[in-house]
C-alpha cells in the first residue's frame, strides 16, 4: 500500500469510530461552526495545534504558516483574522511559536534559501531590533530566545491591524496570547497576553477613526 492510500484508509477508519461513539457527531459539526479561538501556528509538523490542546474538531479556527508570522500585508492571514473576529467573533487568539524553529534559525544564517528568503525576512528585522539582547546570551540560548522575541512581535502585530483595534474599541474583545510550545516535552509555556485596551509598543499604531472607515 502507498503512503497516502494508508491516509484515505486511516480517515475512514476515524470517521467510523466518531459515529461509533456518536451518531450525530458530524451532524453537529455540520450544523455549525463556532469555535472560541484562532490559532495562529507553525506549519512545523511536529506542533499539530488540536492534537497538543486535546480539542476536537469545531473547537479551534487555525493558521498555520513558517514561523507563525503576522505579516500586516498577508492577505491570506488578514482574511483569516478578519472572518475569526468578524464572524466567528472568537475570544481569545493564540499565537503559538515553538522552541528549535527551523525557520527562525534559518533567519539567523546568512544562508540564501531561495523564495522563503522574503519570509524569513520578517524574523531577520525582528533580530536586528533584538540583537543585543539576544547576542549576549550563550550561543546555544540564542535562537529560542528570538523564538520567544519573535512570538512577541507577532502578538504586537495583531494589535496593530485595524481589525483587532476596531473589535477592542467596540467589543472588548478578543484576547492575543503569545505562547511557546517545547517540542522536546510538548509543554506550552505562556509569554504575554494583550487585552483590550493594552498600550502597544508605540501610540503611532494607534488608529483614531477605526469607525469611520469601512476597509
Ligand atoms: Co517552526
Amino acid at each position: 500500500m502507498k503512503a497516502y492510500e494508508q491516509l484515505l484508509l486511516e480517515n475512514k477508519a476515524w470517521s467510523k469510530e466518531m459515529r461509533d461513539e456518536d451518531p450525530n457527531y458530524f451532524k453537529r459539526l455540520t450544523d455549525i461552526q463556532q469555535p472560541e479561538f484562532l490559532w495562529i501556528g507553525c506549519s512545523d509538523s511536529r506542533v499539530p495545534p488540536n492534537q497538543i490542546t486535546q480539542t476536537q474538531p469545531g473547537e479551534i479556527f487555525i493558521h498555520r504558516n513558517v514561523a507563525n508570522l503576522v505579516i500586516h500585508t498577508d492577505l491570506n492571514l488578514l482574511s483569516v483574522l478578519q472572518y475569526a473576529v468578524e464572524v466567528l467573533k472568537v475570544k481569545h487568539i493564540v499565537v503559538c511559536g515553538h522552541y528549535n524553529c527551523g525557520g527562525v534559525k534559518a533567519a539567523m544564517t546568512n544562508n540564501s534559501y531561495g523564495i522563503i528568503n522574503k519570509w524569513l525576512r520578517h524574523i531577520k528585522d525582528t533580530y536586528r531590533l533584538y540583537q543585543a539582547e539576544i547576542d549576549a546570551l550563550p550561543e546555544e540560548d540564542r535562537a529560542n530566545r528570538l523564538i520567544e522575541i519573535n512570538v512577541r512581535e507577532q502578538v504586537y502585530n495583531l494589535a496593530k491591524t485595524s481589525i483587532i483595534q476596531r473589535s477592542w474599541l467596540n467589543k472588548n474583545m478578543p484576547d492575543l496570547h503569545g505562547w511557546v510550545y517545547d517540542l522536546s516535552d510538548g509543554i506550552i509555556k505562556p509569554l504575554l497576553e494583550l487585552n483590550p485596551g493594552s498600550k502597544l509598543d508605540h501610540h503611532i499604531y494607534e488608529y483614531a477613526n477605526l469607525n469611520d472607515v469601512i476597509e
